[in-house]
């Protein structure tokens, strides 16, 4: 009998020593992939819905660094968007090579006037096949400018634009000479195949703007197989973001329609958007009439920030809402900076996600206002997190179940953080983790022989991309972490770390 515990004892010593006890039962994360997934959306009756007629109202955020993202930061984006009512977000535009873009990060990189046709950075289009991809699999609906507007400067050129196109299309050495050119009505740019005898073979496709268009909804994506033009993924297609005339005018009716036109021959089942931004005051000016009476537009939009000036003025939602609404279309409030009426979609600028190295992406719009991160936090728990985040987050969620007449869930529970050693810079060791999403905190857990016990029971991981160090002061052999949800539910555990 003694021999036989003695050698138990001596088992569990050997055991203890190659692997850790097993930890304690913890939550499941509410933000696993869903099993069902959302088919093509409709617009109609100034709404929108799903295939299966229930309303796909939703309050959201932008996403703008999704295209350029870290695999890690995408999916923890789509884990995050996930938890709403309905899960939308809205992209940034397809970048061209430019003053603040080199090639190797374009979607466009240059004209190819032997091929008569743009090059493309096939590398930036796998990456996006990688977002489009983990959109799907969490069930995210995503909007897409396809191009930026020429802000007229650049200085505000952060992500290349069709005065870019212009400049590469005609072969020009600088921006100014671009000007020379209308965007709008530029029969090269628009509709180039009559200067270009190859297009006889492609005379429906061939011209500057379509042939971007042409390749992003022919494209087969490298990950799921599904062509980007037949893929519900896409909430819509927007013509691009806050397109201008003039500075205070919609981009023409024309222009839009016929954009329109084109994407609708090769994706049908898409929604197409406007997508203008006036900067007009007066709501009948801010819309292209053309443009609301076509068949081939279903929503339009207009971004919102503070009470002035006019042109930006969120008090100004509701009329425009129902001016677009009288022509039976749908109204998108595409970004909004505070928290607008109920349209039949709304996303606030912007997320950001956590961070691949440790932390979270953060971004500074200026006055005082920055990217905002889930589950929130106030007051901001560093410099660079927005004093409004934790009232913004919070409404937002309750808000995109409130619009679809659902009861405001139990916060969700996050998903397993991955935990990892790391060195400060003094040499010292400590723990970095890719975060879990909505994790308002996380539990550290530490083992040395057979339990597990609690060492910090508020754990943040609040901090600017890569400046994420927690300093590690234990005698334990191994660790591991949890996220808790902003309700008080512990997620899973993250992976176990073996310390010395
Ligand atoms: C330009 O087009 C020609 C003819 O199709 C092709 O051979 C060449 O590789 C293209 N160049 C680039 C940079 O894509
Ligand atoms: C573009 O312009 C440069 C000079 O500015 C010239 O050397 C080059 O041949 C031009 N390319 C084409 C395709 O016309
Ligand atoms: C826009 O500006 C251009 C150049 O200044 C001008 O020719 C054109 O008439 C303007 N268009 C409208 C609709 O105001
Ligand atoms: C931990 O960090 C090392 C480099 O510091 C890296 O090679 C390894 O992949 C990381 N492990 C995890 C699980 O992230």
């Amino acid at each position: 009998m003694l021999s036989i515990v003695a050698l138990a004892l001596v088992l569990s010593t050997l055991a203890s020593a190659s692997s850790p006890p097993p930890l304690p039962l913890t939550g499941r994360t509410t933000l696993d992939p869903p099993v069902l997934k959302t088919g093509f959306i409709e617009a109609k009756n100034s709404a929108l819905y799903s295939e299966d007629g229930k309303p796909y109202t939703f309050a959201t955020l932008n996403s703008p660094h999704l295209l350029t993202s870290d695999p890690f930061e995408v999916e923890d984006t789509m884990r995050t968007l996930r938890a709403f009512g309905r899960a939308v977000s809205r992209t940034y535009t397809q970048r061209v090579a430019s003053v603040n873009i080199p090639a190797s990060q374009a979607h466009i990189t240059a004209w190819n006037s032997s091929s008569g046709d743009w090059v493309y950075n096939e590398a930036m289009f796998v990456k996006m096949d990688g977002v489009m991809s983990l959109a799907r699999k969490y069930d995210v609906k995503l909007v897409l400018p396809m191009i930026n507007q020429d802000y007229g400067s650049q200085d505000s050129n952060f992500a290349g634009n069709w005065a870019d196109l212009i400049r590469m299309r005609y072969n020009l050495s600088s921006y100014e000479e671009t000007k020379a050119f209308d965007w709008w009505s530029d029969e090269v740019m628009i509709d180039s195949y009559v200067h270009m005898p190859f297009a006889i073979l492609n005379a429906e496709g061939v011209d500057s703007f379509k042939l971007i268009i042409t390749h992003l909804l022919n494209r087969r994506n490298t990950i799921t197989g599904v062509r980007y033009g037949s893929d519900p993924t896409f909430l819509a297609l927007e013509s691009g973001n806050e397109m201008n005339l003039n500075g205070t005018l919609p981009a023409p009716g024309a222009w839009t329609v016929e954009i329109a036109k084109h994407v609708k021959s090769l994706a049908p089942t898409i929604l197409f958007m406007d997508g203008s931004l006036a900067r007009n005051p007066v709501t009948e000016d801010s819309f292209a009439l053309e443009a609301l009476k076509s068949p081939y537009v279903d929503l339009f939009s207009y971004h919102y920030y503070r009470d002035s000036p006019a042109a930006y003025d969120y008090r100004r939602v509701n009329d425009d809402s129902a001016y677009v609404q009288s022509f039976g279309k749908t109204y998108i409030t595409g970004e909004h900076g505070f928290y607008a009426n109920a349209t039949p979609g709304s996303m606030i600028w912007s997320l950001r996600p956590h961070a691949a190295n440790g932390g979270f992406l953060t971004h500074g719009e200026g006055d005082g206002i920055f990217s905002y991160h889930a589950p929130g936090w106030s007051p901001p728990p560093q410099a660079d997190f927005d004093p409004l985040e934790k009232d913004v987050m919070h409404i937002t969620w309750d808000a995109s179940f409130k619009l679809l007449g659902l009861p405001t869930p139990a916060f969700p529970v996050p998903n397993a953080p991955v935990l990892n050693i790391t060195t400060d810079s003094t040499g010292a060791k400590g723990l970095v983790w890719q975060g879990a999403a909505w994790a308002e905190h996380y539990e550290l857990w530490g083992a040395s022989k057979l339990v597990w016990k609690k060492l910090d029971g508020r754990v943040l991981d609040t901090f600017d991309a890569g400046r994420l160090i927690y300093a590690l002061n234990t005698k334990c052999q191994y660790v591991a972490l949890r996220g808790v949800s902003a309700g008080g539910i512990s997620g899973p555990w993250s992976n176990i770390v073996t310390v010395a």
